[in-house]
């Protein structure tokens, strides 16, 4: 995710900035830029694409003296990765800049009204509505135009703006985008993650939702008193938001996965679903009546539960594979065939061979990717981004839940286009908007999840059983345990137990299974007893209020009621939780498991 530092005091402001950028790159990022309030009283900014090393390279061309300036390391989400959409962002002027955390959802109006009112912009970004918004109201006092600026605005942000108009001054905001200021003595930071502060002072103050700093060389004010606070952090353990490791971080986050998927997509009213990346393609799509989705591992996964989505709301047919099978295929394809490719990193060698594939043949190619300029973003006629942010753990979780979020807003997109009532339509959007909060309720379950994996951690192997929606999960729940606690993990659904698998079932060999309330909730049970029946323990995955489950099972996890094709969304959270707790216990590298990459870039 994007990351903000910020400096005034005495001293010079470059290196400090490029410092605090080094230490906020780790989140992933696709370009640069810094500006500084000079010495001769200029307001000098450079901005490059790629590497912070191509910053510093043409920085190198500047003699840079000045001891106020700000920050940024850009990881795109709206307009492409380009040196202009690089922050800070400047107004018609070049009197104000900015640097900027976050989504402004409202943008596309905003800056058509400016325009209008005849702002000149220079990027196809949501962030520079607010520089022009800012030198619209702009009088004499800066934190009063951007205070009036950002009633305007709907969104999040995490801001830092300096003006020439009202120098030596930095003003920051927030509003559900994180913001700290340091204080070392006379010198003051600002930055959205402490790790780029931290080798400079550990007095910071949280800055709060709507509540906006004045720092100044030799003051600050904020509109409430705030208490100091003394960080304990090492820089690791911030990097890592206080969680001991990535995996449990990005697990937390996947009610932000989700929330970020649907935000400014979902037209609850309508019914309707708005994909900005597939407006281009809009119409061909309306002709396909035949689907192939690719891709491998985690995101497979992702498919198959988009596989079950499309064919039963959107009403096409639909297949999924993984690419190292598809690339070698003879799959059967013609005009009105199109192929989603869904990977997390944008550059698994299978699903990229598949897609190449697929594009010689003059099919319809969409990606579901969380990298912005990936591979598969660059190769591909159309997509849509997840904006889960980096994902750092090698074994994925967040992207997971981006992926059927998009999976989930994408039929909603092809369903209304073909039969899809406006009632199904705005039944499957308010659930959806729905899922990031049910999605931190299951997240409370944490500590209870914990226990159950210390009651299991001594069993070898696992079955994991789920049907219709909940079976993909089941394949998931089983690879999540295998890569990092490489116990023998099985996912299937639960009508092959009898076909096979039902031999191996004993006291030692448990079962977890995924039974919410749904239109399979009776055959669950089914395949239940006849686990139970053989002395199999079983751990349910069931909706809150099934008490009658308890009389059944040896442990129950609650997740709450949703729709039935959204209950992947919230059944997975805890079996990544079991997962985890199930690695931790064994003493694993949960961030780096052995013989595992993030992104499997050969065949
Ligand atoms: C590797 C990773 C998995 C991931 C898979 C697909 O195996 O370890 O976590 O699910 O690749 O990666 P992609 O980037 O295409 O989603």
């Amino acid at each position: 995710m994007c990351g903000i530092v910020g400096y005034i005091g005495q001293k010079n402001a470059l290196p400090i900035l490029m410092e605090g950028l080094r230490r906020e790159i780790y989140r992933g990022y696709d370009s640069t830029g810094i500006v500084i309030y000079d010495n001769n009283n200029d307001l000098v900014c450079v901005k490059a694409v790629g590497k912070l090393e191509s910053l510093e390279s043409k920085l190198d061309n500047y003699q840079l003296e000045g001891s106020l300036g700000l920050g940024h390391c850009r990881w795109a989400t709206t307009g492409t990765v380009t040196e202009a959409n690089a922050h800070p962002h400047w107004d018609c002027q070049k009197n104000i800049f900015l640097v900027h955390n976050g989504i402004i959802e409202n943008y596309k109006e905003l800056r058509e009204k400016l325009i209008q009112e005849g702002h000149k912009f220079s990027s196809e970004t949501d962030t520079e509505v607010l520089s022009h918004l800012i030198e619209k109201y702009f009088e004499n006092s800066l934190e009063e135009a951007v205070r009036k600026a950002l009633r305007e605005v709907r969104g999040t942000y995490g801001l830092a703006v300096i003006s020439k108009k009202d120098p030596q001054k930095i003003v920051a905001a927030r509003l559900s985008s994180p913001m700290i200021l340091g204080i070392n003595g006379n010198e003051f930071l600002v930055a959205s993650d402490p790790s780029a502060i931290l080798t400079y002072t550990r007095q910071i103050i949280n800055l709060d939702d709507n509540e906006i700093a004045v720092l100044k060389p030799d003051d600050f004010f904020i509109l409430k008193e705030k208490p100091l606070t003394q960080i304990e952090w090492t820089l690791e353990e911030a990097e890592k938001g206080g969680y001991p490791h990535f995996m449990l971080k990005e697990i937390m986050e996947e009610p932000e996965a989700i929330e970020n998927a649907i935000k400014g997509r979902i037209m609850a009213q309508e019914g309707l679903v708005k994909l900005g990346g597939l407006e281009s393609v809009s119409e061909r799509l309306r002709k396909i009546n035949n689907i192939i989705l690719v891709s491998c591992g985690t995101a497979h996964y992702a498919a198959m539960v988009g596989e079950y989505m499309l064919e039963e709301y959107a009403g096409i047919s639909s297949k999924t594979d993984v690419g190292s099978e598809f690339r070698y295929r003879k799959p059967i394809v013609n005009e009105k065939t199109a192929a989603i490719f869904v990977s997390q990193s944008g550059e698994t060698a299978d699903t990229l061979a598949a897609l190449r594939e697929m594009k010689g043949k003059g099919i319809l190619t969409l990606g579901i990717t969380n990298v912005i300029g990936s591979s598969q973003v660059r190769e591909s006629d159309a997509g849509v981004y997840t904006r889960s942010g980096p994902e750092i753990a090698v074994a994925s979780t967040k992207a997971f839940l981006g992926q059927l979020s998009v999976l989930a807003a994408l039929t909603v997109y092809l369903g209304r286009q073909r039969d899809m009532s406006l009632v199904m339509g705005q039944r499957i959007v308010s659930e959806l908007a729905k899922l990031p909060k049910l999605a931190k309720e299951v997240l409370k379950s944490a500590l209870e999840i914990e226990k159950i994996a210390k009651k299991y951690k001594d069993f070898d192997n696992f079955w994991f059983i789920g049907r219709k929606y909940n079976y993909p999960i089941a394949l998931e729940g089983a690879l999540k345990l295998k890569e990092i606690s490489y116990l023998h993990a099985e996912g299937i659904g639960g009508g092959e137990l009898k076909h096979g698998f039902l031999a191996l079932v004993d006291e030692d060999f448990p079962t977890i299974a995924i039974c919410p309330s749904d239109s399979v909730y009776n055959k669950m049970i089914s395949n239940i007893e006849e686990v139970k029946a053989r002395k199999g323990k079983v751990i349910a995955v069931a909706t809150k209020g099934n008490e009658d489950i308890k009389k059944i099972v040896d442990d129950v996890i609650y997740i709450p009621k949703t729709l039935e094709m959204l209950t992947p969304l919230l059944s997975v959270i805890p079996l990544h939780l079991f997962a985890y707790y199930m690695a931790v216990l064994k003493g694993h590298d949960i961030d780096k498991p052995r013989n595992l990459a993030k992104s499997v870039t050969v065949e």
